[in-house]
């Protein structure tokens, strides 16, 4: 198979846990970095050892010994980049949210379709070993139908980078919702089979982050900057097929909490549940509840790398990935349209958009 080089653009936070993904990938290594800050990409280089650092993104672009980018900056430029990468004839892994909106969303699949290269978001929960154990029982039919998931992320103390492009806006697009919900939303329609979502009731609420009250760890924070995004966020949201979800998130809330990602999963014949990394298998059996635990084991790949071997291996086979731009268009809908449905005080109707065919 061929080797595929990277160039990864952004080595902030997010980066490292690529480089380290990457490492465990056979067929593709990360040659060279560009970072807006020339400081940050040259200290990045030296600690992961990368030959190369960029000093523009169009360096990195044109030079033909680089075949794909990942893309790990602010999400304000995740469209452009991405749009700018593939027309430059490079494969792309795009950090999540795909986009700030449907319309940017859109403007990448168009792109995508007329290049004809993958690009594929990272929703590493896709590949994780648990998800995987528990997607394996849907497929065998033991859940029967599923009616109802239940997908959150909720933060007592959590708003990453406070004062920074994450709790702005005009850059982030919005908080937690964009941040942590569309990870949720993304991994609980997964596991529900893709349904066609067709309206949201949602409401986002900021009432600590822009009071100071429940800065994070992840990225510093600069106190004296800008906060003007939610803190929490609810919707439900209802599939054409009659089927629901319900997610919270939240980065800072008055609320006991473990911090973990969890999704319920509420079938007819039995139930699913992922929460820290653990998983557990629900149904009832003699008339009595039954459960089966599920963990993480020893001979199991890390997601991070299950997702870049996976991105690797559509690049190689011109696979569709599993996270792709469809179901990245669908997320962003269902964020644009809880945005929506907060602003109106009313149940919001989701309009998928048509990809045009390329001409
Ligand atoms: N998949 C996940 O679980 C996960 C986790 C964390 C972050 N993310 C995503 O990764 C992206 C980056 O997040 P982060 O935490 O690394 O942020 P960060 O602020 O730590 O790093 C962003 C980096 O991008 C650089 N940058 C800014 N604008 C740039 C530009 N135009 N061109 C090149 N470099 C630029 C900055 O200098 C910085 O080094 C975000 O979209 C975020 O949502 C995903």
């Amino acid at each position: 198979m061929t080797h595929i080089h990277i160039g990864l653009i952004g080595t902030g936070g997010i980066a490292g846990a690529h480089c380290h993904a990457f490492k465990g990938v056979e067929d593709a290594t990360i040659s060279a970095v560009y970072d807006i800050n020339q400081d940050a990409a040259r200290s990045f280089r030296s600690q992961f050892d990368i030959p190369q650092v960029y000093q523009s993104v169009e360096d990195m672009l044109t030079d033909p010994g680089i075949d794909a980018v990942i893309i790990a900056v602010p999400n304000v430029f995740h469209a452009p980049l991405a749009i700018q990468a593939l027309k430059a004839g490079k494969h792309v892994l795009l950090e999540k949210p795909m986009a700030m909106s449907v319309r940017e969303a859109m403007e990448i699949a168009h792109t995508v379709a007329d290049s004809g290269l993958t690009l594929m978001i990272a929703h590493q929960l896709r590949f994780h070993p648990v998800i995987n154990r528990i997607r394996h029982q849907i497929q065998k039919g033991a859940l029967g139908n599923i009616y109802h998931a239940k997908a959150g992320w909720v933060r007592r103390k959590g708003i990453p980078g406070y004062g920074g492009w994450f709790t702005q806006k005009k850059l982030a697009g919005g908080g937690p919702l964009i941040d942590l919900g569309v990870h949720m939303l993304d991994i609980g329609m997964d596991l529900m089979g893709q349904p066609r979502p067709v309206s949201v009731s949602g409401k986002v609420y900021g009432k600590l982050g822009s009071r100071g009250i429940g800065v994070g760890g992840y990225g510093g924070a600069t106190h004296s900057g800008t906060y003007d995004v939610e803190d929490f966020a609810t919707a439900l949201i209802r599939f054409e097929d009659d089927r629901t979800l319900q997610l919270d998130v939240s980065w800072a809330a008055h609320i006991l909490s473990d911090e973990e990602p969890y999704l319920e999963l509420l079938g007819d014949l039995g139930g699913a549940r992922f929460k820290g990394g653990n998983g557990t298998l629900l149904t009832e059996l003699f008339d009595q509840p039954a459960s089966v635990s599920l963990q993480v084991e020893d001979r199991d790949e890390n997601e991070r790398t299950a997702q870049s071997r996976h991105f690797i291996s559509c690049i190689q086979t011109k696979k569709d990935p599993v996270s792709h731009v469809q179901t990245g268009i669908m997320n962003q809908a269902i964020i644009d349209a809880i945005y929506r449905s907060s602003e109106s005080g009313q149940e919001e109707t989701i309009e998928l958009p048509i990809l045009a065919p390329s001409t």
